[in-house]
């Protein structure tokens, strides 16, 4: 199939976090023998410091409801989905006066962070209990009521619109944003190094960043000659900030989104948050080297037998935290 072609010489890759190769998902549910099929658009958008899908629907819906057009025909769909995060509520009259109803149902979901993890969205979207399903089968093979379903994030569907009019350019949506820093979204290279995103400015007075959200990274500025990729999202702490103060504010994100159903993230995170308390802690009594090897001893447990991405992924923040601000959380 052409689009097939095109999308895999494009070399696009989901931008919702996964970066798994667009055209190979769109083969296999094409590939599945069950012929009904549905597309889901994941508008869900509830990391921390990514708003690029948001800036989608302000600045591209068209090109947007021309993508899942185009995935549904081409999985030959009769139905397609819109999981809205209800932050985006605002936007609906406008989504509808561009998405036909006969093909596109809008579903507004609950807009927790694990609303957008792709089984838990099935989940919510079948009216069951908001947590993952086991994979596989991954949803492409049986997804929605079991039926082959092909999800894509936003900018996904609105860069494979592109390809298809060969409008493509390999760039993507940067969602920056920071500390006393002005929001704004930045079009760049799908390999553009976080410094050249930023710009000098923003470098000038950062110390470090969260790259890609929760489940990303903590770079010190010495390291923003690497790529931004993942979901895409920079958030920029200045000089003043400690690496422990931003650590413990994703942890406790962290644990009011994790769902509970399994042990090693559940229970994990209570004993990370617990063991960085007594970092952040200086009269306390325990050895400081000894809570960072509990803290990496419980995060490869947990990174090793967490149920769902979520629980498997958050952990390299940990790690990355305690690889490149070990003297600063030692001291
Ligand atoms: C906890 C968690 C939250 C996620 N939230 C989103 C989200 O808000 N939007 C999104 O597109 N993908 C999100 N994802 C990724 C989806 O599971 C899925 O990989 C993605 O929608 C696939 O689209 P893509 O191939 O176009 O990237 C999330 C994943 C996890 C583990
Ligand atoms: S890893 Fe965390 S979010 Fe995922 S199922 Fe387990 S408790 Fe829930």
């Amino acid at each position: 199939m052409e689009i097939i072609k095109q999308l895999k010489e494009s070399n696009l890759t989901g931008l919702g976090g996964a970066g798994f190769p667009t055209w190979q998902k769109w083969q296999a549910v094409l590939d599945a023998p069950e012929k009904k099929r549905f597309v889901i658009c994941n508008l869900s958008e509830g990391e921390p410091g990514v708003f690029k899908d948001e800036y989608i629907i302000n600045h591209h819906l068209k090109e947007l409801i021309l993508g899942i057009e185009l995935a549904a025909e081409t999985i030959s769909a009769p139905k397609s989905y819109i999981y809205l995060n209800d932050k985006f509520k605002k936007y609906l009259p406008k989504i509808k006066r561009l998405a036909s109803p006969a093909k596109i149902e809008i579903f507004i979901n609950t807009g927790r962070y694990l609303c957008g993890e792709e089984t838990t969205l099935l989940q919510v979207l079948e009216g069951k209990i908001r947590w993952p399903r086991i994979r596989p089968p991954f949803p492409a093979e049986s997804g929605l009521y079991g039926y082959p379903t092909l999800i894509n994030n936003a900018e996904t569907l609105y860069r494979a619109h592109l390809v298809s009019i060969g409008k493509y350019q390999p760039k993507r949506f940067y969602s920056v944003s920071g500390e006393k820093i002005k929001k704004e979204i930045v079009e760049a290279n799908v390999d553009a190094k976080i410094s050249e995103i930023i710009g000098k400015k923003n470098l000038g007075q950062a110390k470090f960043a969260r790259i890609g959200g929760v489940t990303g990274e903590f770079l010190p500025k010495e390291k923003f000659d690497q790529p931004a990729g993942s979901t895409g999202a920079i958030e920029l702490y200045p000089d003043r900030k400690e690496i422990i103060s931003a650590l413990i504010e994703s942890i406790k994100f962290l644990k009011s989104e994790s769902c509970g159903k399994c042990t090693p993230c559940r229970e994990g995170l209570y004993r990370v948050a617990e063991n960085f308390n007594r970092l952040f802690d200086s009269g306390s009594l325990w050895d400081r080297k000894d809570i960072v090897n509990t803290i990496k001893e419980i995060s490869d447990g947990a990174r090793e037998s967490s149920f769902c991405p979520l629980g498997k992924s958050i952990w390299r923040l940990i790690e990355s935290a305690l690889e490149n601000f070990s003297e600063e959380l030692l001291s």
